[in-house]
């Protein structure tokens, strides 16, 4: 736990480091300062017990009347700066956090992103969210006010008597232990049920998505979702109540132990005054401040089983804040001229997904894959599903290193060239896009996110993708919103998002682009249009295609033919149908088709 307050006190000297001393100052000096208003008002009742007797002049009382007020309006005044304070400094610390978040998670690998530890772990710290780390803060905050109540109260009760302190701290100790006993067993019946709680926003999500819900009504699948979610959560409610169940059983014990105590301090101090080594206004003062002890630190202890909790959570953030990336640029990375398009080279492949264990089947997805690519040239790939296509791909853009074998760059290893500088010289259209919520121009510029937009480059970007019809449908053209939530926003079909996506790769426009089944959501002709285009405006550049449509293949330098994670055959498409091999007979199947 105090290593989590460590960390997050070095999160709050990034924020407002200012902001967080003073508050830390302005709790300190409020947990000590309520005592006043205790001290000041026994001294007022000794003092009228005086003046009746006729030892001080009524006059006397009026300075301790002074401090009286001022003990109460001086806290008045701070607690309202301190909530001020702490809600700034809460919303400071929630951006902080969040901004934390993209830069950390944008410099993962994706091989870490999919493992299921990464999962596991971003959905522990989600069930929280940031109240995990924001609640740390609090408690730090409460801690200071809290101790330097306590502090206060045991220094008053000693100046009365040292057995209120010793009553003071029996009463106290076991309700720590029990907080913090239920407070932990409850947290770890909430941490055991995290996979059954992604399994329920699963079922639950089945309506975010417009198409699973047409599913759920076409299919029926209501009461399956019911039972799933029903039974899910039934579960975990049990096991949730049974710890609170507890949890109460023990608190109710506690109070009833807190409460001899309390009856025991209150005969002890009545005695005291009785035998009259004691003075009513000590009585009073003692009755106050015991009893403020007692709600202060259970408060506290309460608010230190809530942190334990929480510190479970925000652990999981600090982790993930920490986590550094598998496949990263070499300090000395080689440098390599990449303006223009390399030769590449696979040098004898092999590839075992890290995230598959052996003891749960892990197999060769790429096996012995070797060949080149010259600059400029237009290589295709086919295969049946799962062949390994896209896995190849993710090789050469280093999402993934080779488990054996090596990529060469103009003759360097792509381990030992710079990550980022390799990367900029990638466009890669996956056959899994994604979708932007943003106006279709930005959709298309968001290729050269660094550059400021090109105007007439996002046009012929638009009309090489075949995406020019629909945008000039609009009336807005390039600024019209595609997020059908937003007002004066629209949604676009799935071709029309997929031709925009070319669009981004031909405005990126850059030395080696890659695409993954770019057309498998788009009509024929569109389709037709697009490859003409990206031989005809790709000339200089390297393009490697992913496609099922042998069709677009023909004027490829090298098609290669992929067959369960090995090259089955490559050649140009007049090489592959001489030798009369797969590639041929797969060639005649489709053009056939097509004939009838
Ligand atoms: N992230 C992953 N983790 C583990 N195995 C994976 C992962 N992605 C793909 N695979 C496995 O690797 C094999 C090759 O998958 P890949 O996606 O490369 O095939 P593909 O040729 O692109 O197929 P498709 O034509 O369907 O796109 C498949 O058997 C698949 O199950
Ligand atoms: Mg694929």
């Amino acid at each position: 736990m105090f290593t989590l307050i460590h960390k997050s006190v070095g999160l709050a000297r990034k924020t407002n480091p200012r902001l967080f001393a003073v508050l830390i100052l302005l709790n300190l000096f409020q947990g000590a300062f309520v005592y006043l208003q205790f001290t000041s008002f026994s001294d007022i009742v000794d003092g009228i017990a005086a003046t009746k007797a006729g030892m001080i002049s009524a006059t006397d009382l009026i300075s301790p009347g002074i401090v009286l007020a001022v003990s109460f309006v001086v806290p008045a005044i701070i607690g309202n700066v301190i909530t001020y304070g702490r809600n700034k400094f809460r919303l400071q610390m929630d951006l902080q956090i969040d901004l934390y978040r993209i830069e950390q998670q944008s410099t993962l690998d994706i091989a870490t992103l999919e493992s299921s530890y990464y999962q596991n772990l971003l959905k522990g710290a989600q069930e929280w969210g940031t109240n995990s780390i924001l609640t740390i803060f609090d408690f730090i905050f409460n801690t200071a006010a809290g101790l330097a109540s306590i502090a206060t109260s045991l220094v008053i009760l000693w100046g009365l008597s040292a057995w209120l302190v010793l009553f003071a701290i029996i009463a106290a100790t076991p309700v720590y232990f029990a907080y913090k006993k239920y407070s932990m067993e409850l947290f770890r019946t909430r941490w055991l049920s995290l996979e059954s709680h992604r399994l329920i926003a699963n079922r639950q999500s089945h309506f975010d998505d417009l198409f699973k819900a047409i599913d759920v009504i076409l299919l029926e699948l209501k009461p399956w979702l019911h039972k799933e979610v029903k039974d899910h959560t039934e579960q975990y409610n049990a096991s949730v109540s049974k710890g609170e169940f507890r949890k109460t059983v023990s608190y109710g014990v506690l109070s009833v132990w807190y409460l001899l105590l309390l009856f025991a301090a209150i005969a002890l101090m009545g005695w005291k005054a009785v035998e009259g080594t004691m003075e009513i206004g000590a009585l009073l003062l003692a009755f106050n401040t015991y009893t403020r002890f007692y709600q202060t630190t259970n408060t506290f202890i309460e608010s230190f089983s809530i942190t334990e909790e929480a510190v479970q959570y925000a652990a999981r953030w600090f982790e993930l804040f920490e986590l550094k990336p598998k496949i990263y640029s070499r300090k000395d990375p080689t440098s390599v001229a990449l303006s223009n398009p390399p030769t590449i080279v696979f040098d004898n492949v092999s590839f075992k997904y890290p995230s598959i264990q052996d003891d749960q089947g892990a197999h060769h997805v790429l096996k012995n894959i070797s060949f080149t690519i010259r600059p400029g040239e237009k290589l295709a790939i086919i295969g049946e599903n799962g062949s390994g296509k896209t896995t190849l791909i993710k090789l050469l853009c280093r999402i993934y290193d080779p488990s054996e074998g090596c990529i060469r760059i103009n003759g360097v290893d792509l381990r030992n060239i710079s990550l980022e500088q390799w990367q900029n010289s990638l466009g890669i259209l996956f056959q899994d896009f994604p979708t932007y919520n943003v106006t279709i121009g930005e959709s298309i510029a968001i290729g050269r996110i660094k550059e400021p937009v090109n105007t007439s480059r996002l046009s012929s970007a638009a009309i090489h993708a075949g995406a020019d019809d629909f945008i000039n449908s609009f009336q807005r053209r390039f600024d019209q919103l595609i997020w059908k939530q937003f007002k004066d926003g629209t949604d676009l079909s799935k071709g029309q998002h997929q031709r925009l996506a070319v669009a981004r790769m031909f405005y990126r426009n850059a030395p080696i682009t890659i695409l993954d089944e770019p057309t498998a959501s788009v009509d024929a002709i569109t389709e037709e249009k697009i490859f003409l285009s990206l031989e005809k405006n790709m000339t200089e550049l390297t393009v490697v295609l992913i496609t099922h449509r042998l069709s677009s293949v023909k004027n490829a330098s090298k098609i290669i033919v992929l067959n369960q994670g090995a090259i089955l055959e490559q050649g140009t498409h007049e090489e592959l149908i001489k030798s009369r091999s797969n590639y041929f007979q797969l060639y005649q199947k489709q053009a056939s088709k097509y004939a009838e």
